[in-house]
C-alpha cells in the first residue's frame, strides 16, 4: 500500500533523515554487522532513496538494487542517487516480486534492507519469503518495522494509511523469519512494542527454505 500524503511528509524530512543516519543505521550495523567487501544489497520500499543513500555511504555496498510501488517515490530516488550511476539500481516494483523488479534469482544478494516498508504490505509474510529466497547463504536481512501496536494508536490510524488486517507484533515478525530459513543474529532492538529493529541471516549451508 502506498503512502499517503501526510507519511509522506513524515518520512522524507531533515529530522527522519537524521535519526536514519544517526540511530538506525547504526543500529542495523551494530545488530547485523558489516557488510562484505564488494556486497551487492537488494532494498524494498527505498521511498525517496535516503536509506539506499546510506546502504552506499555508511555501510559501503558496492551495488544496490532499490524497489519501490509508487513510482513518484522512485523519481526522488533517482534525483537524489544521480550521482551514483551505476552502483544504484532503483525499478517500481513489488518488493514481493524482486525477480520481476530485477530479475533477481535465488541467492542473489548478500544482505536485503527493509526501513520501515514490510509493514505496508498486505501479504508481508509473501515479502519475507522473497527476502529469504534472494539471499546468498551467509547473507543478512536488516530489518526496521512497525508493529501493529503502533497502527492501532489513534495518531497512525488519522493520519497514515496502512493495511488494516494481519499485522504484526515484534514477537509475530521474529517468529516468521526461521520459517522462512532465517535465524535471527542476538538481540532485536523493541521501542514502546512500536517498532523493533534487528538483523536476521541465512545460515551458510541451508539449502531450499520453505
Ligand atoms: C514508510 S515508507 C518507507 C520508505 C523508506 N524505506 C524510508 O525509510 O524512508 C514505505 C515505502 O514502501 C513502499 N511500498 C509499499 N508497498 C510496497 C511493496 N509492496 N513493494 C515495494 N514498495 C512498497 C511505499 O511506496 C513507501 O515508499
Amino acid at each position: 500500500m502506498l503512502m499517503n500524503r501526510a507519511e509522506t511528509l513524515a518520512i522524507d524530512n531533515p529530522a527522519r533523515r537524521a535519526l536514519q543516519r544517526w540511530y538506525e543505521a547504526p543500529t542495523l550495523r551494530r545488530l547485523g554487522g558489516p557488510l562484505p567487501a564488494g556486497a551487492r544489497v537488494a532494498e524494498i520500499g527505498c521511498g525517496a532513496g535516503y536509506g539506499t543513500k546510506l546502504i552506499c555511504d555508511y555501510f559501503g555496498a558496492a551495488q544496490v538494487d532499490a524497489v519501490d510501488l509508487d513510482p513518484a517515490m522512485i523519481t526522488k530516488a533517482g534525483r537524489r542517487l544521480a550521482r551514483y550511476g551505476d552502483r544504484v539500481r532503483l525499478a517500481v516494483g513489488d518488493a514481493t516480486d524482486l525477480r520481476a523488479a530485477f530479475g533477481a534469482g535465488d541467492g542473489s544478494y548478500d544482505a536485503v534492507f527493509d526501513f520501515a516498508i514490510i509493514h505496508h504490505i498486505p501479504d508481508w509474510r509473501d515479502a519475507v519469503a522473497e527476502v529469504a529466497r534472494v539471499l546468498k547463504p551467509g547473507g543478512v536481512f536488516y530489518f526496521e518495522e512497525v508493529t501493529a501496536h503502533a497502527l492501532a494508536r489513534p495518531t497512525y490510524r488519522r493520519l497514515f494509511e496502512h493495511p488494516e488486517h494481519d499485522r504484526f507484533t515484534a514477537d509475530q515478525f521474529c517468529d516468521e523469519l526461521p520459517r522462512h530459513g532465517l535465524t535471527v543474529l542476538g538481540s532485536v532492538t523493541r521501542i514502546s512494542g512500536d517498532y523493533l529493529l534487528g538483523a536476521a541471516h541465512r545460515p551458510i549451508g541451508t539449502g531450499e527454505h520453505a
